[in-house]
């Protein structure tokens, strides 16, 4: 079957941005992927990209300079191009909103050069109801009576596995207005071979908020049975395990542990919460998800306090920092929070992940924690070591080197990584969280 080649421009080039424009480009179209920051443009016209992302730079290195160009220039983008996909940020404001000012200002530079007939695509997540703002303000702005659409695209792709996502989603999301801006976008699809959901675009936004909410409803459920499982000493991953079989829950997203983070699941349930609020409707059980989602936190350090009793001048290692393995986003992690409330005890950190240790020391930067340049060195001399990602070099770590290594073997696993008997077995104390 034959494809039209598409002129599409991506505003935006963060983990969606990026990994849109990089997937379209390798599908054959023709892709402009524009960012407001200079720096970060040039960088990306060398082929560097601003964040680690496995196989992500294979796919830019192969399509630079043929399907796939970088600029600044927003203007020039969208004036080229038939498809424009918004995926600019959409950060959180203290009161828990989204701050939609980089959407607000994409919208009105489409209206400034609409030069013939655009589908305007929203690709970052945004609270119900934006595509019509945006559909507003470029009819607002608009200096002709040029023709466009306005549709909505969630993305669903996870971080550490963003182009295996791109290219063989669960499904295609697609909020429409019109049947050239269905068209248009089942062609784009196409290729891909999976499951398209077509809907309003007020559906298609609230699929998103949903199925994010869902999956930390998830997360925080099984947390909440881990709290029970540590009261009672039964095993949550015999739990999860069990539960997981049963097809109607399913397996996934059933990890106990200290909980999620990252830039999507704590805003986007924030948002969720406020956007509901604001409708009228108050969403009682995303507030109870976020609660027991922090609490996971406090109570991994509890557990750490309850072993060490007094923290003041123990030397404690952390192996792993992102909020998940195969990435360095450091953004809203759970390490963030377990750290502070360690250094406020008094204790000595000695700190260590596989990809995000150069954002961690730019976070970290007026913070009194040590780097160290490999996994054995973070933990020699240790009081206690504590795992806080699950990258998966650390689960070949030789238990017995360690142990010689560390002043007291008192392991606190808050991914439940590992098989707490062995290592029991071996002489350590171990601390996981429900097991
Ligand atoms: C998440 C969704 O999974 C994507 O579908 C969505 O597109 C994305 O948000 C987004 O909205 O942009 P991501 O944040 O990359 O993707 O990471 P996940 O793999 O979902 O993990 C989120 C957090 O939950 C991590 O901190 C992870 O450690 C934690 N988690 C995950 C658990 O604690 N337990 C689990 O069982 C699963």
């Amino acid at each position: 079957m034959n494809y039209d080649k598409k002129k599409i421009c991506v505003v935006g080039s963060g983990h969606v941005g990026l990994v849109c424009a990089a997937t379209f480009a390798q599908m054959g179209h023709v892709v402009i992927c524009i960012d407001n920051d200079k720096k970060k443009i040039n960088l990306l016209k060398k082929s560097v990209l601003p964040f680690y992302e496995p196989g992500l730079k294979q796919l830019v290195v192969k399509n630079i300079n043929k399907n796939l160009v970088f600029s600044a220039s927003l203007d020039e983008g969208i004036k080229k191009s038939d498809i424009i996909f918004i995926a600019v940020g959409t950060p959180p404001l203290p009161d828990g909103s989204a701050d939609l000012t980089s959407v607000e200002t994409v919208a009105r530079a489409i209206a400034r050069n609409l030069n013939r007939y655009k589908l305007v695509i929203e690709k970052s997540t945004v609270p119900v109801q934006t595509g019509q703002k945006i559909k507003e303000t470029i009819h607002r702005y608009r200096k002709n009576s040029t023709q466009f659409d306005v549709a909505s695209n969630p993305e669903f792709l996870r971080e550490g596995k963003a182009v295996e996502d791109s290219f063989a989603p669960d499904r295609i999301v697609i909020g429409v207005e019109s049947q050239r801006a269905e068209r248009i976008l089942r062609e784009l699809y196409a290729p891909l071979g999976v499951p398209i959901i077509a809907s309003d675009i007020n559906t298609a936004e609230i699929i998103k908020h949903a199925s994010n909410s869902f999956l930390a409803t998830k997360i925080s459920f099984i947390n909440a049975v881990s709290r029970i499982c540590d009261l009672t000493g039964a095993d949550v991953e015999k739990v999860a395990l069990a539960m997981g079989l049963d097809k109607r829950i399913g397996k996934q997203f059933l990890q106990a542990g200290i909980g999620y983070g990252g830039f999507c699941f704590p805003k986007d349930i924030e948002a969720f919460i406020y956007i509901s609020k604001k409708l009228g409707y108050d969403f009682g059980l995303l507030k109870e998800v976020k609660r027991i989602n922090d609490e996971q936190r406090a109570c991994f350090v509890e557990k750490v306090k309850e072993r060490l009793w007094v923290l003041k001048g123990k030397k404690i290692a952390v192996l792993g920092l992102s909020f998940k393995p195969d990435t360095d986003d450091m953004r809203f992690a759970p390490s963030i929070d377990i750290i502070d409330a360690f250094l406020k005890d008094g204790a000595k950190l000695s700190l260590f992940d596989p990809a995000s240790q150069k954002n961690a020391k730019l976070l970290f930067k007026n913070k009194r924690v040590q780097f160290a340049a490999g996994l054995y060195a973070a933990i020699k001399g240790c009081d206690c070591l504590c795992f806080l990602t699950e990258w998966h070099e650390f689960k070949k770590l030789d238990f017995k080197k360690i142990k010689l290594l560390m002043a007291n073997p008192l392991i606190a696993d808050g991914r439940n990584m590992f098989d707490g008997e062995k290592l029991r077995k071996l002489g350590f104390e171990y601390i996981g969280m429900g097991k």
